[in-house]
């Protein structure tokens, strides 16, 4: 069913609800440390302001919290901000919008009411972290209808997100007519694309920290592409499951019995053959290569090792579609970058393929090595792509569809 588009609705001088996705990774000083999703947001922003619209912007930020409070529980009001808060996001988006954003250390209540009708005509409120409330995930209708009845009309431009059954995803469109912003246009767009008829064979490199979102990634993959190589996290947990490795920490039970529902020993899913290990002996840090098999009880894997790198390499040579979520490795670290760079480095070379890769981590590892121009697309979502790519079903997108 066709989705509504923004230029097709009427936000001129309107309260406008824009669900963005301002989940932006932090340095240690608590700023944006990678700003690609709030630059991909900007076009949205912009035609609202142009529109003169009031732009209410709500987001959720991933971080597990301590405490998960429910909407009806009062708050502690003299803690303006919150572990979890989205506010560090705020200096960032005011630098690139080159105006002032206004932020609100809640998203419902009457504090909020209060300062959305006191909005003037082009101002921006960001609301704190939707997920502080249990609500969100649950998919409360009471509390998306409470959101929802801060404004006039409701923009869903978190593609990013949109793989997630939240009540800011998938259940505030009921209560607001409702579009999709630019950003959701273009992903739908280039995506669903490359989805219909790609161009094989198609190989998936599946790495990150998130495991739970990818085992259903990695099922649908096994029917749509030819391999599915992996790194990160998902593949320590497919090492064990295997029993090819026998030190590392166990994933929760119910995840074994997850991956143990997948064709897990496909021949499709490509595995590290050797990872790159660290461990402390006194204050010294030692760093190695061996086999996942030989990996020690104090040790953690941080890595792909060079043997992986290669075998991938030539796998991604002989490609003609790449879709890559996740970097293999803590590239973020020196010693530990090798994987994600030369994994990066393999698709780059691959000139006769179509290139996607997505999410926030992916992105500013490719930006850190010179080679995010290299890519034809760089989606927003990382397992909102592969989900969407593995055609998952997308509550997000989906509860725009009236
Ligand atoms: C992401 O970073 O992939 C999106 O913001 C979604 O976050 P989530 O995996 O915590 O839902």
């Amino acid at each position: 069913m066709p989705i509504k588009k923004i230029k097709e609705i009427d936000v001129r001088g309107k309260k406008v609800l824009l669900r963005c996705d301002l989940n932006v990774p932090l340095n240690k000083k608590k700023e944006a440390s990678d700003n690609l999703r709030i630059l991909q947001l900007l076009p949205t922003v912009n035609y609202l302001l142009n529109k003169k619209a009031k732009v209410i912007l709500l987001s959720h930020r991933s971080e597990k919290l301590k405490k998960v409070r429910s909407f009806k529980e009062p708050r502690n009001k003299k803690k303006k901000i919150d572990e979890g808060s989205i506010y560090p996001v705020k200096k960032t988006l005011s630098l690139l919008l080159n105006r002032e954003v206004k932020f609100i250390g809640d998203c419902v209540g009457e504090e909020v009411r209060r300062e959305v009708e006191n909005m003037e005509e082009g101002e921006i409120l960001l609301l704190e972290n939707v997920r502080m409330y249990k609500e969100e995930k649950e998919n409360s209708r009471e509390f998306a209808k409470e959101i929802a009845s801060l404004a006039d009309v409701f923009i869903n431009d978190a593609f990013s997100v949109s793989h997630r059954n939240h009540a800011s995803v998938s259940s505030i469109p009921l209560f607001l007519p409702s579009a999709m912003g630019m950003l959701m246009e273009k992903e739908i767009k280039v995506l669903s694309k490359i989805g219909k008829n790609p161009e094989r064979p198609v190989v998936a490199i599946i790495g990150g920290s998130k495991v739970e979102s990818k085992i259903t990634v990695i099922k649908n993959f096994l029917k749509e592409t030819e391999h599915v190589l992996l790194g990160g996290k998902i593949a320590n947990t497919m090492l064990i499951v295997r029993k090819v490795a026998f030190n590392l920490p166990l994933p929760e039970k119910k995840i074994v019995e997850e991956v143990k529902k997948i064709n897990y020993t496909s021949p499709k899913i490509h595995l590290p053959v050797d990872v790159v290990t660290s461990v402390y002996n006194g204050r010294k840090r030692e760093i190695r290569e061996t086999a996942p098999g030989k990996v020690g009880r104090e040790e953690d894997i941080f890595d792909v090792g060079e043997e992986t790198r290669a075998l991938f390499g030539e796998i991604i040579r002989e490609a003609g579609t790449v879709i890559w979520a996740g970097p293999l490795g803590f590239f973020e670290e020196r010693g530990f970058e090798k994987g994600t760079k030369e994994i990066g480095e393999h698709v780059a070379a691959n000139k006769k393929a179509l290139k996607v890769v997505g999410g926030g981590d992916t992105g500013k590892a490719l930006k850190k090595f010179g080679l995010l121009e290299k890519m034809d697309h760089v989606s927003s979502g990382g397992g909102a792509m592969l989900a969407y790519l593995g055609k998952e079903e997308m509550p997000g997108i989906k509860s725009l569809e009236k």
